[in-house]
C-alpha cells in the first residue's frame, strides 16, 4: 500500500507523506528547459515522452510520495475542440465557446484527441521510481471549468454580472463537462493513477446559496463516481466558503485546504483526512520560517490523518533549495 493511501484509507496517522502542488513546473531549471524549447504549452501535454520526463524530475530531486501527472485542467476543454492557448505571462485563453461544436464530440474522439496524457500516466505508474508511492490523476471540478469555458481566461476577484445570464446554456455544458470528466477520470485510472484529486479553484468566487447548484450537486456526482472505481479521491475547493459542509455534502476520502483558511477550525470541525494549507509564499521566506510554519501544521495535524502540501501551488520564483529543506524536514518529524 503507498503512504497516501495508508493516510487516506487507513487513516494512518503515524506519517506524513508529503507531495506538492504544481510540483513539477517553473521553479525547477531542468522544467525550464525543456519548456524554453516547447513554446507551445498544450502540445508539451500532448507530448508523452516529455510529459513523462516532466511528472518524474521533481521525484528524482526530493523524496515525495506521490507523482501528479504533468498535464492540466484545461486539457478537458481542449478535448471537447474548445480553443485552448497559454499566452506567456498571462495564463490561459480559451475561444469562443460554441455549445453545438462540443454537443457533437464522442467519447472515442475525446479520448484519442488528449490519449498521449493517459500513455504518459501509464509509463509514470510503472516507472521504478514509483515504488510505494501514489500516481495521482487529477480533473478540474465542474464549476472551475465551467469558469474558464465560458469566461475564457482566468477570473480576477470576482464573476462578470452577466456570467449567469444564461442557466439553460450552463446546465447544458455543465451536463456535457460531467460526461466527459467521467471519461478523464475513468482513462486516468486504468492507465495507472490510484487517487484522483478534484481541483476546484474557483470555488471561493460562489456565493453560499449558489454552491448547491454549481459545486455541492456536480462534485458530489464525480466523487461517487471515483469512488464506484474503488480509487481514493481529494477534493481541493480552494477558499471556499464552508469547508465542513462541503465536506458534510460531497464527503471526499480527502479534503485539501488553502492558506486562508485556520487550520485550527479546521481540525475542530473536519473529521476526514486534510492535505495541504501552508502559503507557497513561505518558501520564499528563509529556512527559519519555513520552518516554524511547517510545524504548526504538522503539529495541529499530529494526531490526525494528514499529507502535507501548499494551500495553493509551489510559486515559480521558489528556490528548490527550499523545497528540498521542507520535504526533508516533513519526513524527518
Ligand atoms: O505538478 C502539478 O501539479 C501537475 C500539473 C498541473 C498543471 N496545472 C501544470 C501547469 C496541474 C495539476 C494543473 C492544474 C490547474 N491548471 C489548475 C488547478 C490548480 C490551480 O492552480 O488552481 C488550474 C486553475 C489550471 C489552469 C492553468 N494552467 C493556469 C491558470 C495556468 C497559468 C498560470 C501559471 O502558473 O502560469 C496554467 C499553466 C500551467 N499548468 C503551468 C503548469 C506547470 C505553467 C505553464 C508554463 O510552463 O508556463
Amino acid at each position: 500500500m503507498n503512504s497516501l493511501h495508508k493516510v487516506i484509507i487507513n487513516k494512518n496517522t503515524k506519517s506524513n507523506p508529503i507531495w506538492i502542488m504544481r510540483q513539477a513546473g517553473r521553479y525547477l531549471p531542468e522544467f525550464r528547459e525543456i519548456r524554453k524549447k516547447n513554446p507551445n504549452f498544450i502540445d508539451l501535454c500532448l507530448n508523452n515522452k516529455l510529459s513523462y520526463k516532466i511528472t518524474l524530475q521533481p521525484l528524482k530531486r526530493f523524496d515525495l510520495d506521490a507523482a501528479i501527472i504533468f498535464s492540466d485542467i484545461l486539457m478537458v476543454p481542449y478535448g471537447l475542440n474548445q480553443k485552448v492557448e497559454f499566452k506567456k505571462n498571462f495564463g490561459p485563453i480559451l475561444g469562443e465557446l460554441n455549445i453545438d461544436n462540443i454537443s457533437k464530440v464522442s467519447e472515442k474522439e475525446f479520448s484519442n484527441k488528449i490519449s498521449p496524457v493517459y500513455r504518459a500516466i501509464k509509463k509514470v505508474s510503472e516507472d521504478k521510481l514509483l515504488k510505494n508511492k501514489a500516481t495521482i490523476g487529477f480533473i478540474g471540478a465542474p464549476w472551475t471549468l465551467l469558469v474558464y469555458m465560458i469566461n475564457q481566461q482566468s477570473p480576477k476577484k470576482e464573476l462578470k454580472k452577466k456570467f449567469f445570464n444564461d442557466k439553460f446554456l450552463i446546465n447544458q455544458i455543465l451536463t456535457i463537462i460531467e460526461k466527459f470528466l467521467k471519461i478523464h477520470i475513468k482513462n486516468q485510472i486504468d492507465n495507472g493513477a490510484n487517487v484522483i484529486q478534484i481541483f476546484d479553484s474557483w470555488a471561493g468566487l460562489l456565493d453560499e446559496k449558489d454552491l448547491l447548484d454549481y459545486i455541492y450537486a456536480p462534485t458530489l456526482n464525480l466523487v461517487n463516481y471515483v469512488k464506484s472505481l474503488n480509487v481514493p479521491v481529494i477534493c481541493f475547493p480552494r477558499e471556499i466558503k464552508n469547508y465542513k459542509e462541503f465536506c458534510q455534502i460531497v464527503k471526499p476520502d480527502a479534503v485539501s485546504i488553502d492558506y486562508n483558511i485556520d487550520p485550527k477550525k479546521i481540525i475542530k470541525n473536519i473529521k476526514i483526512p486534510v492535505q495541504g494549507g501552508l502559503d507557497p509564499k513561505i518558501l520564499l521566506t528563509n529556512k527559519e520560517t519555513l520552518k516554524k510554519e511547517a510545524l504548526k501544521y504538522l503539529n495541529i495535524f499530529k494526531d490526525h490523518p494528514y499529507i502535507f502540501n501548499l494551500g495553493h501551488g509551489v510559486l515559480p520564483e521558489t528556490d528548490p533549495n527550499m523545497m528540498d529543506y521542507l520535504v526533508k524536514m516533513v519526513k524527518d518529524y
